[in-house]
């Protein structure tokens, strides 16, 4: 059913890293809001857009034509500028001299904490939807793009282990996930990687001779390591260094995959989760909410306040850990 509420207009923008399924969120945004009766109001490279009134406005078809591709029709941007007193003072009164009166931001926690502490200082509402590749939010199962980015991470070593194969190589690839190894531990599975370096088993597999090693390197015609970029060990390169006079036998190359796991067009599962969370989002302002994120766990749309999601520590599935240890001897 329709709901007018005392909201008139709405802004959204992307902020952070871009991700797969932004498109598809925007589409969901701005459909819901045309729907229940809301002017809808796209802010262009993501906070410094509010400082700079880079503002379009949104039509439906606007957002035609846009599920289906990767990146963000708004552009996206790290803005120092929001981080101050003074940049937040202007987004204010840029967005209240358009008459916005609420705001829907996809993007990942540190887009959140922006958007936090906007909310502690003006009466403006602002919700959240995880946008990033790295499903590193906690309170939410899932994240915009990380579906997407997952499937490219599979594709790209599955490619790696055919040459690998062919020369009985050893290859370390590096992964993107920031701090965290979602997509490392998951691609690893999907791969039946020999290793996976993730920061989350820090201090457990220190040794890492002893640790590729338990993925019986040494009777395989292709070993494959996935390291998570954020490792404290380093990234594969820098692993690649320290291992390399344990495994004199075994010709090693490494492989940074880089920025091409955040391109491409989103995944069926990103574009339907990405239209559900930004309905969500919609329907979250409409019901007065503020400093919320819209997230999705067990299957079913959830709200967390921007204070749990920043703060809180999503963890890796310990079990999936052990499974990738087992499936790999
Ligand atoms: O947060 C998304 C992400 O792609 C991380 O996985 C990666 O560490 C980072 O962004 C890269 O950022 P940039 O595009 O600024 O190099």
């Amino acid at each position: 059913m329709e709901k007018m509420g005392r909201k008139k207009k709405i802004g959204v923008l992307t902020s952070g890293g871009d991700a797969p399924g932004m498109n598809a969120a925007i589409r969901g945004v701005t459909r819901t809001a045309i729907y229940n009766g809301l002017e809808v109001v796209g802010i262009r490279q993501g906070y410094q857009g509010l400082i700079t009134s880079d503002f379009i406005n949104l039509e439906s078809s606007s957002v035609s034509d846009i599920i289906q591709r990767g990146g963000t029709i708004l552009k996206t941007a790290r803005c120092e500028e929001f981080r101050t007193p003074e940049g937040r003072a202007k987004a204010f009164n840029n967005l209240k001299q358009a008459q916005i009166d609420g705001v829907v931001v996809i993007g990942g926690d540190g887009s959140f904490t922006g958007a936090r502490i906007f909310n502690e200082e003006y009466d403006l509402p602002f919700v959240g939807i995880p946008g990033t590749i790295d499903n590193d939010i906690y309170g939410t199962d899932y994240t915009i793009g990380y579906d997407t980015a997952l499937n490219t991470v599979v594709q790209a070593v599955d490619k790696i282990r055919d040459t690998a194969s062919a020369h009985n190589r050893m290859f370390f690839v590096e992964v993107m996930g920031a701090e965290a190894g979602f997509i490392a531990l998951y691609s690893g599975i999907a791969t039946g990687a020999e290793a996976i370096i993730i920061p989350e088993t820090r201090g457990e597999a220190r040794d890492l001779k002893a640790f590729i090693e338990s993925g019986n390197i040494r009777k395989k015609s292709s070993n494959l390591i996935i390291v998570a970029e954020g490792d404290e060990e380093g990234g594969a390169f820098a692993i690649a260094e320290k291992v390399k006079c344990d495994f004199t036998n075994c010709d090693i190359r490494v492989s940074v995959l880089g920025h091409l796991q955040r391109g491409g067009s989103p995944t069926a599962t990103d574009r339907v989760n990405a239209s559900r969370l930004g309905h969500a989002a919609v329907e979250a302002l409409l019901d007065d909410q503020k400093s919320v994120m819209v997230g999705i766990a067990n299957d079913e749309i959830v709200l967390v306040p921007f204070r749990k999601a920043i703060k809180l520590h999503k963890d890796v599935d310990r079990n999936l850990v052990e499974l990738a240890k087992i499936l790999s001897l």
